[in-house]
């Protein structure tokens, strides 16, 4: 059934969707016709009030459209907080910074279990983009961590340098808008988005040069063959250099799906990694159900790791999150629950393996750690370090 079948066309969310596209085809207009991917998903994600993260509809969790890691119960956070525990006692002093914090479910989460254990950071912060969002984290976060709600800041923009702790970035960097291109015997094309008999379409426009020559360096030849169509996330790793500004000593943590450049880039994915995700259905086209559906894309983390190393961060880690879970103590959760509570008991053993089996979360998602200012080895990355693949 196609994906489109799922909502009516006479509902609430077709206005929601018409209204929109509406805005886009404005900016299309008023661009000569098209706008790039990266700018379309930004509208369709992001446009104040209408985008799919700025617009009322629920996204995270069994009701919404997807179920991210700290969704699906606390083993997650618990796991995160212990990586944070070891930089927070070791810089002596520090606050997390969490990007994009979804439901507030991480927050909450961390909080607690640095609680029961200390340090508690002097500052919970978190940046989001959606003013929708900043509201649910507080009304989250007031109603199950009402003792700990007074150490969290709502930012607008990152912090000056000067930051000491983690920042904290669980599937961020796959919403950051993209940019998406297509081979052809002329060399790379940049897809632009134009509209015809009022649907969304493609638009092949020749690539810059620049942008072509980062290209051209990161795909080997037999990638570079007409049809072969993919993702390059110049913004992620733009955002990248603006935390290694921020970061006076610490770690930033990215979780996420995607794969080192070589699997990215490989000549097999010649359609790119691109995903949305609607009532649970996933499916790969974004130029439908716009402004009802998530719109993401796989991380290039060798990208990440470059960005970060050219702006004075090390790359402390690079592993599946499956091997940091079980690094960071994930198994042993079982030893603090009641004995004979069974039904926690089977909750975890249920989250423990959505969160690392390899079809699951365990293998295609990846935790990368950046940071400065840091002695010891990570925590999190004992168990095996990817960082030779990157
Ligand atoms: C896929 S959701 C993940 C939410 C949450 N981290 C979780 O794991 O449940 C992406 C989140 O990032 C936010 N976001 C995207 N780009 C952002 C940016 N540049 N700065 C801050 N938040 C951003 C979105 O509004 C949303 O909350």
């Amino acid at each position: 059934m196609p994906v489109t079948d799922l909502f009516s066309s006479d509902s609430d969310e077709q206005h929601h969707s018409d209204a929109v596209a509406q805005v886009i085809k404005k900016e299309m207009r008023s661009a000569g016709g098209s706008i790039d991917f990266a700018r379309f998903m930004e509208l369709a994600l992001y446009a104040p009030g209408l985008g799919y993260y700025s617009a009322g509809r629920r996204k995270f969790g069994a009701g919404g459209d997807f179920i991210t890691a700290p969704e699906m119960g606390p083993a997650f956070a618990r796991c995160i907080a212990r990586q944070c525990r070891q930089v927070l006692w070791e810089l002596g002093k520090g606050d997390l910074l969490e990007v994009g914090a979804g439901s507030g479910a991480l927050a909450a989460g961390v909080l607690s279990a640095l609680a029961e254990t200390g340090p508690l950071p002097e500052y919970y912060f978190i940046l989001e983009l959606s003013a929708e969002l900043r509201t649910r984290q507080a009304e989250y976060l007031a109603q199950t961590v009402p003792h700990l709600a007074q150490r969290v800041r709502w930012l607008d923009h990152l912090p000056p340098h000067g930051f000491y702790g983690v920042v904290i970035a669980n599937e961020l960097l796959d919403a950051i808008p993209t940019q998406r291109f297509r081979w052809n015997s002329g060399g790379p094309q940049l897809l632009h988005v134009a509209s015809e008999h009022d649907h969304f379409c493609w638009r092949d426009v020749p690539a810059p040069d620049a942008l072509a020559a980062v290209l051209s360096a990161r795909m080997r030849p037999s990638a570079r063959v007409s049809g072969y169509s993919s993702e390059v996330n110049l913004r992620a790793e733009a955002w990248i250099q603006s935390i290694a500004e921020t970061i006076e000593a610490g770690l930033v943590l990215v979780i996420d799906y995607g794969f080192p450049r070589a699997e990215f880039y490989h000549p097999d994915r010649s359609s790119g990694t691109l995903m949305c995700h609607y009532r649970h259905h996933a499916h790969g086209d974004p130029l439908v159900l716009v402004g009802l559906q998530d719109i993401t894309a796989h991380v290039e983390f060798t990208a990440i790791a470059e960005a970060g190393r050219g702006s004075g961060l090390s790359v402390l880690g690079y592993t599946s999150q499956a091997a940091f879970l079980l690094a960071t103590g994930l198994t042993e959760q079982a030893g603090n629950l009641a004995q004979d509570d069974v039904k926690a008991h089977l909750q975890l053993a249920q989250e423990i393996k959505k969160l690392t089996l390899p079809h699951e979360m365990g293998e295609l998602f990846k935790v990368m750690a950046l940071g400065r200012g840091l002695q010891g080895p990570l925590s999190g990355f004992t168990l095996q370090d990817r960082r030779a693949r990157l």
